[in-house]
């Protein structure tokens, strides 16, 4: 894992992506997991605000299964680890009082979408970094399914599109950026995380 340039980013500009944050072999098995746990009913639709208890379709329409701790799939426990020394690194570096982590599998049915948003609540002020990870295969701009995303609110016509193409990893500070997700013509994969402070 190449956390520096992940925190040079952060720390200049309060943003990064990083498109080779996992090789293949990592992504793909957290796919597996993704897909199976999907088929298996593990998954409700997402919600909005602290709690995510109110659905609202309007706003957000993927589907998503929230990971603990103590997950039994080996891929999982790797992303967790992974999550852990980035979350250590960046403590080390930018002390932005990371303390847990709090993520979920998305998976987004073609045509949906989540309109533009913060990820800091109202209600709850405790995210602090967001921490996108891809898992789709083969993903081309044809697709669609871009992270559109705004580096600065006082530009707000210059975004940029990200493609969610497996092991790119996005993260940014949570409560500062304006984003959305473009609908796609495929089904679309991600575990979003969310580092809190306590
Ligand atoms: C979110 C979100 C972006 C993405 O879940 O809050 O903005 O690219 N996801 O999946
Ligand atoms: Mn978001």
């Amino acid at each position: 894992m190449n956390a520096e340039a992940i925190i040079d980013a952060l720390a200049t500009q309060g943003w990064c992506v990083h498109h080779d944050f996992l090789p293949d072999a990592p992504v793909a098995a957290l796919r597996g997991v993704c897909l199976a746990r999907q088929a298996s009913g593990g998954f409700h639709a997402a919600g909005v605000g602290a709690g995510q208890s109110r659905v609202i379709s309007e706003l957000r329409q993927d589907r998503i299964l929230w990971l603990e701790a103590d997950d039994p799939a080996p891929a999982v426990q790797d992303y967790l680890a992974a999550m852990a020394s980035l979350r250590q690194a960046v403590n080390r570096e930018l002390m932005l009082g990371l303390f847990e982590l709090e993520a979920h599998f998305a998976a987004y049915p073609p045509g949906a979408f989540y309109q533009r948003h913060l990820d800091r609540f109202r209600e709850d002020d405790r995210r602090v970094l967001t921490v996108i990870l891809y898992l789709n295969a083969d993903w081309t701009p044809a697709d669609g399914g871009q992270l559109r995303f705004w580096p600065q609110a006082s530009a707000p016509a210059d975004c940029l599109d990200i493609l969610p193409t497996g092991g790119t990893l996005v993260t940014f500070l949570s409560d500062r950026f304006w984003h959305e997700v473009l609908p796609a013509r495929r089904e679309r994969l991600a575990i979003t995380g969310w580092f809190k402070r306590r």
